[in-house]
């Protein structure tokens, strides 16, 4: 067997990591997800879960991947524990479906970057976004996003994910940043702060069983646990990384970009006029609400202004989707070039194939694309993290202790208490979680989700 491949640098598989945790989740999702679960009460909830069960989940993903070097289905056998690959499976699956309505949002942000260019978005973005989410030319953009992800993936980890997440990562928080202080300077900003800001404690007790789910399934898709990504990624590591300090990089910078965005896009909402909970909110979700607050918020700059944003800020979006979608796929392709030694170039391009036809009802459907962002966030998700933590917490035991000190140079107890968190307040959450969503899937009529597709548009 050819020898597997490997992160060249440290840096490199922190850089790889945090470009697939930063992507249309913290920019796309994060903030119409915020607008629709009541604002700042939603912020604090994700906090809380990304410290709470975030974390711990991404650090015990780790640690299969590191102590088995090998994709994440043969994992478990190569920890002498074959009966739990369906874990992994699991994970792949997950990655194979989101993989397909992810890349319909990519196309869109395609698209945008053209069409803000242009200005052809501007004069009535609302309507424009209507017109262009859906249909044959949403599918096009679908397959030129497919296409740029298996071109990267084709050239393999050091070549193709490594040095492409390396450029992009950086250009993400920079030009985030200078749109963050832009943004500062419009009128009509200061509602969108206070929304996203100032929490209403009150409104947290009350949405408890709507709030704490979405902001789980949502702290988690963010950091790209449950669907066996992570996994991989860190099945290309050395023994002597701090997984530790590695995760807790990940996450801060994930959260750090996540907040960014928010204090990017929901003040712009508020300067177009767009305010959550009232009748301007886009009807049916907020999937378009980057898309019609951007150009709505753009079009008022003077002269050419609101152009070179709005490329700049879509171009953005379109990097930090890549370095995203990349994971997304790779974590599929690694487990047929590992197992079966199947040429990486092709293997990618023919399952890209297959996850795009998946992808096509979403992209001829704003309602089928809602359903399979739900199915995977509110089924898929919390149900392999709450394995996988039950697998490495309850299963593994000391092997996972002893395995997350490797390579600290010595950190106390503090492997032991995570281990704890792990069996006990982690578990517990994200079992809560998933009754809840069970509940809403299942249970609740007219939740949007109730066995079929929802309201389809
Ligand atoms: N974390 C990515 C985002 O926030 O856009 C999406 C994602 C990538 C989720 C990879 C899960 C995953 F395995």
């Amino acid at each position: 067997m050819a020898e597997r491949e490997t992160w060249a640098t440290r840096a490199g598989f922190i850089l790889a990591a945090i470009g697939s945790a930063v992507g249309l989740g913290n920019i796309w999702r994060f903030p119409f997800q915020t607008a629709e679960n009541g604002g700042a009460a939603f912020l604090v909830v994700y906090l809380v879960a990304v410290l709470l069960i975030g974390i711990p989940a991404l650090l015990a993903e780790f640690v299969i991947g590191r102590r088995a070097n090998i994709n994440a289905i043969e994992a478990f056998s190569k920890l002498n524990r074959p009966q739990w690959a369906f874990i992994g499976a699991l994970g792949v699956v997950g990655s194979f479906w989101t993989l397909s309505y992810y890349s319909v949002v990519g196309g869109w942000v395609i698209r945008f970057i053209y069409a803000t260019g242009t200005g052809a978005a501007f004069a009535a973005p609302g309507e424009y976004f209507g017109t262009v989410a859906s249909g044959t030319g949403a599918v096009a953009l679908h397959a030129l996003f497919m296409l740029l992800t298996i071109v990267i993936v084709a050239f393999g980890i050091e070549r193709g994910i490594e040095l492409a997440t390396r450029l992009m990562v950086p250009s993400i928080v920079v030009l985030l940043v200078g749109l963050a202080v832009y943004t500062v300077t419009l009128p009509g900003a200061a509602g969108g702060y206070d929304f996203f800001l100032t929490p209403d404690f009150g409104a947290i007790v009350a949405n408890a069983g709507t709030v704490i789910p979405a902001a789980t399934g949502q702290a988690l898709f963010s950091l790209s646990v449950g669907f066996s990504v992570m996994i991989t990624y860190a099945s290309y590591l050395g023994a002597d990384d701090n997984l530790g300090a590695d995760g807790l990089t990940i996450a801060v910078s994930n959260a750090f970009v996540g907040v960014l965005a928010g204090l990017v896009v929901l003040p712009l909402l508020f300067v177009g006029g767009i305010v959550p909970g009232t009748e301007s909110f886009p009807a049916g979700g907020g999937a378009g609400a980057v898309f019609i607050a951007l150009p709505t918020a753009l079009a008022d700059l003077p002269g050419p202004l609101g152009q070179v944003v709005g490329v700049v800020f879509f171009g953005t979006v379109l990097i930090a989707a890549l370095s995203s979608s990349i994971s997304l796929l790779e974590a599929v392709v690694s487990y047929l070039v590992d197992n079966y030694e199947l040429p990486r170039a092709p293997t990618a391009l023919g399952l890209g194939s297959v996850i795009f036809v998946l992808g096509i009802p979403s992209a001829l459907s704003l309602g089928w694309l809602d359903w399979f962002d739900g199915i995977a966030v509110t089924l898929f998700l919390p149900f392999a993290v709450l394995l996988v933590v039950l697998f490495v917490g309850w299963v593994m035991g000391q092997e996972a202790v002893d395995e997350i000190r490797q390579g600290t140079g010595g950190v106390g107890s503090l492997p032991v208490v995570w281990l704890w968190a792990l069996r006990t307040v982690v578990l517990l959450g994200i079992v809560v979680v998933v009754a809840l969503n069970l509940n809403d899937l299942f249970l609740t009529p007219n939740s949007g989700y109730y066995i079929v597709p929802g309201p389809l548009r």
